[in-house]
């Protein structure tokens, strides 16, 4: 194979894995494509008539995009038992569900 080709294959391997879809939040903890996608999806059925459609403009209730990203203890206790207005999911969510939500809130849309 001609030198030139070997460097732009190699290229685009190094593309491939930075680009992974495995994002990372400020703590360092990264989550997978999968996880992400399950938290989205229970975000659109759970989460949305409150918080906005992909977290954009929400109807009622607080901003998730602005939900701090270095306090996942708080989002699991919120979720789980309620907060104020929030009615709580402990019932309706298994704590693998709320992980994936978490993984989506700070992971699966792009930063504003
Ligand atoms: C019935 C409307 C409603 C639904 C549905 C709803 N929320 Fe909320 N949520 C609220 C309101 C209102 C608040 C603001 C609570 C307050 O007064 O502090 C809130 C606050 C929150 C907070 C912030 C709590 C904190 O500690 O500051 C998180 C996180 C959250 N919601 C996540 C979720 C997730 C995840 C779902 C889906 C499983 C969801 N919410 C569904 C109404 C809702």
């Amino acid at each position: 194979m001609a030198r030139a080709a070997k460097h732009a294959l190699f290229t685009l391997a190094l593309l491939c894995a930075s680009g992974g879809g495995v994002a990372q939040n400020t703590s360092g903890t990264s989550f997978s494509p999968a996880q992400i996608k399950q938290g989205a999806q229970l975000y659109a059925s759970n989460c949305e008539s409150c918080h906005g459609v992909r977290m954009q403009g929400p109807q009622w209730g607080i901003d998730l995009a602005t939900f701090p990203r270095d306090k996942p203890e708080r989002f699991v206790e919120s979720v789980t038992n309620g907060t104020k207005a929030m009615p709580p999911w402990g019932d309706v969510l298994k704590p693998d569900d709320i992980k994936a939500l978490w993984a989506y809130v700070v992971a699966g849309e792009p930063p504003r």
